[in-house]
Order: structure tokens, then sequence, then C-alpha cells
């Protein structure tokens, strides 16, 4: 009992399970049934090896009924046989054979959507707003056979009043050219679009965490601290794994950063398939970047480049760093010479924590556009407005510039995008130790990859540093006494400690000796945890603060000491680094490793 919305639900889910999951679309259909109350069910042959998530089938289910709200139109062809197999090979047919006898295809088209045989009889609405809605009803997956069944309800929509077509007559009558091969290529070659464990992120504006939790690259923000677990399952990402930790030491051969032990390197997304990939002796490049807004750079802005010259030294890989002056001027009240003034300022500072000149590369946006622009070309190809909005939270006030942005972030994930530094290889794979408030980026970016034809980046992503002031946002580079600046004197750093450093510790000494410092909100504690790098000594103090034993006053002493150090070491490696070691880390040059 076949109705026209029966068939068309039928292609247009078929079309989505191809678009998502990324099979080839000729020779895959093995059934479809329609049943009474607007049940379809359709069975293909995939390529996946286990069931789909149900993230993909959320996907499937949204870009189905994505198209149904298109009202794209519905078109008919009647074709050759031997001149469709010619140009098209097999893709329109479905798993059974067509007679031999049959010369003529009646073919049905959605553009760049569906292309399919069907039954010239067969009777199709004639776009496909003919269905308000789709919903899934079952999923079931062989894995033997690598068979999916889908079955879903639709709701027609009679308020519409679509025209139905009989195939083969609306094929004789239809007078548009037929499709090129050009524009059925992308269904035979799609490969789906990674929502395995790249989860849809919520736009920016949801509440998704802690309390009224919002996390996106230009805002933290959140009640009462943010919540990295839920996070990590929001993003879709992995926790780092004691496993993969474990795994991580065996091949390095040494300790990892007290900072992944710590846990705060806490998330990855692939970083377990690097190290298989360089287990087996292929070599990663890492890319890490900064977003030059200010002169001064506080302790916060450290940290992700100390990591990333401890991956640079474990793994002895070459490295890029993006300095994005054009964000800055997009995003901030600022002229634009100046974001790329800064951006030079800030690259001394980068370069003082001792990255090897021979294997690191380090470029302004404006400066090296032209190298990066068939990459961002290519991405921005790949990822529609919607898409752009839904990750970002991009407004209709939003300038333009902003829009187009993220492409250029996502390009130097690839190799293609350095074709001097990292001598034309075409597809290294990529590593980008980030804060996890960049992962939107990188979701993007490693959707598009699979249909690029390359790898998709790896990532390992640290949680916030927090403010002076408490746990709950970032610091910020404007309000000077959240945060300790790399230009800050030693009697500054004393200062702002015992001033304005938020404590955990009792009221009076007595309660403090009786019931101790609550660890998780004292920010004394905190900044030990990330500048402490002696584990035992930090063990102790947790254990002797947290008991009462040390008193607030003590553990900011030890605070005190520890970046007074740091802050002055800093201050003399980077008085240290010329203008011509600045211009020999952005000159454009063949970088050095071994392979
Ligand atoms: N957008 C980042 C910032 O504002 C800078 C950046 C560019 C970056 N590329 C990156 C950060 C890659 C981490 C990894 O700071």
């Amino acid at each position: 009992m076949a109705t026209p919305c029966g068939s068309l639900a039928i292609n247009i889910l078929k079309g989505a399970l191809v678009k998502v999951i990324g099979f080839p679309t000729g020779r895959s259909t093995i059934g479809m049934k329609q049943s009474e109350g607007n049940k379809v069910r359709l069975t293909v042959k995939t390529t996946l090896t286990s069931k789909p998530n149900d993230a993909t089938i959320a996907k499937v289910m949204e870009i189905a009924n994505e198209k149904c709200k298109a009202a794209v139109p519905v078109q008919f062809f009647n074709i050759q046989r031997d001149e469709a197999e010619a140009l098209y090979g097999e893709c329109m047919y479905d798993k059974f054979q067509v007679p031999a006898e049959i010369k003529t295809l009646t073919v049905l088209y959605i553009d760049g959507y569906n292309f399919n045989c069907v039954r010239p009889d067969a009777e199709y609405p004639r776009n496909t707003s003919a269905i308000s809605e789709m919903t899934l009803k079952k999923v079931k997956f062989q894995t033997s056979k690598q068979q999916l069944e889908v079955q879903v309800v639709y709701t027609p929509n009679t308020s519409a009043n679509v025209p139905v077509v009989n195939a083969l007559k609306s094929a004789s009558e239809n007078t548009n050219a037929k499709p090129t091969k050009e524009a059925i290529e992308p269904l035979i070659t799609s490969t789906g679009m990674d929502t395995s464990n790249d989860a849809p992120p919520a736009p920016s504006t949801e509440k998704k965490g802690g309390k009224n939790q919002i996390v996106t690259p230009w805002m933290v923000s959140s009640d009462d601290g943010v919540d990295y677990n839920k996070l990590i399952k929001d993003y879709g990402s992995q926790p780092l794994s004691d496993e993969l930790i474990q795994r991580m030491e065996k091949i390095i051969g040494q300790p990892v950063h007290p900072w992944i032990r710590r846990g705060i390197y806490f998330s990855h997304r692939d970083l377990n398939v690097m190290l298989d990939m360089y287990e087996k002796g292929t070599k990663f490049y890492l890319y890490t970047g900064r977003g030059p807004s200010s002169e001064a750079l506080h302790l916060g802005h450290l940290l992700p480049f100390m990591f990333t010259k401890w991956l640079q030294d474990v793994f002895k890989c070459p490295l890029v760093i993006q300095l994005t002056d054009d964000e800055k001027f997009l995003w901030k009240d600022l002229a634009l010479d100046e974001c790329h003034r800064l951006g030079y300022e800030n690259s001394k500072d980068i370069i003082a924590m001792g990255f090897d000149m021979k294997k690191t590369f380090i470029f302004s946006d404006l400066n090296y556009i032209q190298h990066l622009y068939p990459t961002v070309l290519e991405i921005q190809k790949r990822v529609t407005f919607n898409q752009a909005r839904g990750i970002f939270g991009f407004t209709d006030s939003d300038n333009i510039g902003k829009q187009a942005f993220p492409a250029i972030q996502a390009a130097p994930s690839f190799s293609r995008a350095f074709k001097i530094p990292l001598k034309g290889l075409a597809n290294m794979p990529c590593l980008i130790p980030c804060a996890i408030d960049q992962d939107p980026y990188f979701r993007m970016t490693r959707d598009v990859a699979p249909r690029m034809k390359l790898h998709k980046p790896a990532l390992i992503h640290c949680k916030f540093f927090p403010a002076l002031q408490g746990q709950n946002t970032k610091m910020s580079a404007s309000a000077v006494n959240t945060a300790v600046y790399c230009t800050d004197t030693a009697k500054q750093i004393k200062k702002k400690i015992n001033k304005h450093a938020f404590s955990g510790g009792q009221d009076t000494m007595e309660k403090q000796r009786e019931l101790g410092a609550n660890l998780e909100v004292d920010i004394p504690y905190q900044w030990l945890r990330f500048f402490l790098m002696d584990d035992d000594r930090l063990k102790e103090i947790g254990e002797k603060y947290s008991s009462g034993e040390m008193l607030t006053g003590e553990v900011k002493k030890e605070l005190i000491g520890v970046l007074q150090a740091l802050v002055k070491n800093h201050q003399e490696k980077r008085a240290a680094v010329t203008d011509e070691i600045v211009q020999e880390f952005h000159k454009v040059r063949e970088l050095e490793w071994e392979a």
C-alpha cells in the first residue's frame, strides 16, 4: 500500500542516512516497506561496524525534517539506461537488479540530496513540503551484515495542498536539464557528518552546566563554578582516562606533565588515535594559538604555551602558533594595526617559554593569510550559515567578519595550510592543545575534515585558570586585580595574593585549626595546583591545609614564593628575546624535525 507521501518519506530518509552516515548511495537500499499509520521502514547496507549512536540518528532525523521544511521540488527524469550508467554509474540503483529488458530509467531527483530509480507508475508529491514532520520509531542494526533498519512515522502536511504526480508523466513533461555528473558526485562520495563523538553542540545561550553555565569561545560564566563533567557530556569529548595516561607514559618513556596527572588537562578527542599513529612512526604536528587582545599577558595566558612546550619536547614534533589579530579586530574595539602590534609583542612572551626555534613557526593571520586562504575556502564551502550559527551562536547583528572567522581558526588544523613549514606534507596529523572554550572551532573542523578527505585534528583540553577572586570565571585582561601579570613586580605579586586571593580557609585561626580549609574554592591552593610542580609538596600542603594544621597566610606565602620565581624567570627570558629572534620565528621557512 504505497502512498505518495510514504514513497517520498523513504527517499528523504535515504538521503539523510547517506548524508549523515556516509555510505554509498548506489546499491545500498536493501528493502523498504510502507504500512498503516503512515509508517515507513527502510533497510540499508552501510559501511558501519557498529550501531550508530543516538546523536547520529538524531542528526539523520534533523536533516530529514529540514528537507521537508525546505519545500524542495521532487523532479523526475527519463534517461536511457546505458546513458545513465555511463554518466552516473550505479548510484541510482537499489540493491535489486532492474530487469535487463528495461531500457529507460525513471529517476527521482531531489537537488543535491537524493537520486534514485523509481517505478514509472509510482506517485509522488511534487515537493518535499507534502510531509510536515518525520519522527523516529525504531532503529535496528545487524552487525554481521552491516545492515541498518530505520522505522519512522511521517505526518502528511494536508494544509500545504501539494499536488501529486505520476513519475513517468512528470518525467516526460520535465524540460529541465538532467543533473550533471558533478551534481550527483557528492551523493556518491559522501563520507558522513561525523556525529560519532562530536555531538551537535547547543547554541551558546543555552544553559548547560553548573548553574547558568555558559561557555563559548568568547564568554565563560557560571553562577556556581564550571561543571567540567557536564561540559564533556555536552560537547561529546572524551575524559582523559587513567588508562590513556598510562599508555602515553609508556610511549614517551617518562611521566606525563603534572597538569595531566592533576586533571587540569582533563578531556580529549582522538588523542588515542594520535598515539596509535605515533607508535607506528607517523609524526603529528602541534597547533595552538592566541588572540592578541592585550599587551600584558597574565599567568593564565601562559599556561597553554607551557604545556605545548612540554608536548613539543616529549614528542619532538613541529609546532605552529596562530596569532589571530584578525579575530580580535572583529570582536574588540581595537584598531587593526594595534591588534597586529599586540600579536607581535605577545609572541615575545610565547617565545620566552623556550620553544625550539627550528621546530616552531609563529604566524599572524594578517601576514600569513595568503597561505591559509585556499584551505579557508575549502572549509567555508562546507559549513553553512545555519551550522555556524548553531555552533557559535551568532546573531543577525554580528558582523559578517565574525561569521567567516571560524574557518580561519580551523585552517591551521590541516598541514596543507603549511606547504613550506611542514615540507609539503598534504595530510600530516595534527594535535591541538587548547582550553575547552576553543572546542567549538574544532568540532566544526572535525566535521568538515572527512569531507575534505583529511585527518580530523585531535585535541587535548584544559580547564580554565581561575581568577584571584574565585572559581567562577576566567580572568580578565582588563580588570587588573583579577590576575597576576607577567609584568608584575615581586611586590605587586605579594600584595595581590595577600589582598585579593579568595580564601577557602576559616575566618578565625581557632576555627581554621578546628575545621580546616575548603580546598575546592581556595584560590591560593588552586593556583598551587597549577604552579607548584613538586607533587609531594603539593600533597603535603593539601593535607595540612584542609585539616587545619596550616593557615591561609602560610599557603599564600608559599604561593607568593612560587609565583615570584616564575614571573622573574619569565621576565628574564622575555628580555632576551630580540627582534631578530621574533622575526626568525615568524619567517615562513621549512621547519626541522626527525621523521
Ligand atoms: N581564538 C583563540 C583566542 O582567542 C586563539 C587561537 C587561534 C587558538 N587558534 C588556536 C587557541 C588554536 C587554541 C588553539 O585566544
